[in-house]
């Protein structure tokens, strides 16, 4: 095969030439299809910082979280006096990875590796970045050695462990480290670069969005953020009480920022302080005034029973949105919970229990720990009627506020059950409005 360099003066026709035999080679030897979209290179962030990360369109499943629109595994090249990379890829992209690397450089020139987080999603190509490049340094937090290690094993890696405010001298640009404990996971640390004013916030301020722009100010602002806004719901929640103490210590710090360069989604250029704004508030778990209605049912007995407690919500003064779990995913619950004041849950007793997506809903909110919320349980049962009881007890166990034991209904609603539910709404809605 000959391939001519058109248009080329020889000695940059020769770079372009050893670049390529590079990914060719690469591909030869791990004999991996060939799966990078030649249509999208990598895009200067800063000068000399570049994305190189994947897009991957097809996911929909992120560890129980739907992800409808796709993600992106972000990763970044500094190139300076010394070449670094932040991050790596999912593995079955990593070859994505490389051939945006190589149209940049040899990959065989980067120095250090740094592991901002192990999870898959962004070290997955970890060893076969390292097998390809043999880094001079293996840059991570002491979290991020232990799990490195725990993960893949190589004792052998040149690893170079750092703690909060140690830096890393690449030549013009500086690396400053910050360990961000739990943001997401225990190795979690972001990468701050003073001269660029970028941090590299690793899984903090991300989004789960495949979109072919880079950058907030290329997409819609609204969607963008409920796309942020789902993440934290569903990623950080639980973590809030540490976000508030991380945004606190940037402050404090006197982090100069005009850029924020997440894992995942586009990147904050235009207005970075607005996503800090929104952490702020989400981490706060301040709530509107507003309540969700979610419910499974069985013969639509239930079903009556949320609509009836829907009107006594909105005569109660709250706004409300309704969900049948039968068409609507837990993950999107959750984003919707974020900023809700008041959760009326419902279902229909079934076999001594309660709907099955009403338990996994449950289990999934549990874990994420919604705050300062107030709530009721309702639903139809037939003889037995469990299920209010076992959704009040999780309600409790999250610490939810609630109003009453409830509303049970034999079967099917009659006029006064469903003036039931109506006061219970409207009883709701009086408990979230006092507590705001
Ligand atoms: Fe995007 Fe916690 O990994």
């Amino acid at each position: 095969m000959t391939i001519i360099f058109s248009g080329m003066e020889a000695p940059e026709a020769a770079v372009h030439a050893r670049i390529l035999v590079t990914i060719m080679n690469y591909l030869a030897e791990t004999q991996q299809e060939f799966r990078w979209e030649i249509s999208m290179g990598p895009v200067e962030i800063k000068k000399n910082v570049y994305w190189v990360g994947a897009m991957d369109w097809n996911i929909r499943d992120f560890h129980g979280y739907s992800t409808p629109k796709g993600s992106t595994y972000n990763a970044y090249l500094v190139v300076d006096e010394k070449i670094a990379l932040f991050d790596t890829v999912k593995k079955p992209f990593k070859n994505d990875l490389i051939g945006r690397i190589s149209m940049i450089i040899d990959p065989g020139r980067i120095d250090y590796l740094v592991v901002n987080h192990v999870e898959m999603d962004h070290s997955g190509a970890v060893p076969d970045i390292v097998e390809l490049v043999g880094p001079e340094k293996v840059v991570c937090s002491p979290m991020g050695k232990k799990a490195l290690m725990d993960h893949y094993n190589r004792a052998d890696w040149p690893y170079h462990v750092v703690e909060t405010g140690q830096t890393l001298k690449l030549g013009k640009k500086t690396v400053s480290f910050l360990e961000t404990r739990m943001v997401h996971w225990p190795d979690s640390m972001m990468s701050y670069i003073p001269e660029d004013k970028l941090l590299l916030s690793s899984d903090g301020f991300g989004q789960h969005w495949a979109t072919s722009e880079r950058f907030d100010d290329e997409v819609d602002a609204s969607e963008l953020f409920n796309h942020a806004a789902k993440y934290y719901a569903n990623i950080l929640l639980l973590y809030s009480p540490l976000i508030q103490k991380l945004i606190a210590k940037i402050v404090d710090m006197g982090i100069d920022i005009d850029m924020i360069a997440p894992d995942h989604g586009l990147i904050w250029r235009k207005d970075p302080g607005a996503i800090i704004k929104a952490y702020q508030k989400w981490s706060r778990q301040e709530s509107g005034r507003k309540a969700l209605v979610v419910y499974d049912t069985m013969w639509q007995a239930t079903e009556k029973m949320a609509c009836a407690v829907g009107e006594g919500l909105k005569e109660g003064g709250l706004d409300f949105k309704m969900f049948n779990l039968k068409f609507n995913h837990r993950s999107d619950i959750m984003t919707e919970v974020l900023d809700s004041k008041a959760l009326v849950l419902g279902s229909a007793t079934i076999n001594n229990g309660m709907m099955p997506a009403m338990a996994d809903l449950l289990s999934y909110m549990k874990g994420l720990r919604p705050a300062g919320k107030v709530g009721a349980a309702f639903g139809s049962y037939g003889w037995s009627g469990e299920a209010v009881k076992l959704i009040s007890e999780a309600m409790r166990d999250m610490n939810i506020n609630l109003v009453g034991d409830g509303v049970r209904v034999k079967y099917s609603p009659k006029k006064g059950d469903l003036d039931r539910c109506v006061e219970l709404g409207r009883q709701v809605a009086r408990a979230a409005l006092l507590e705001q």
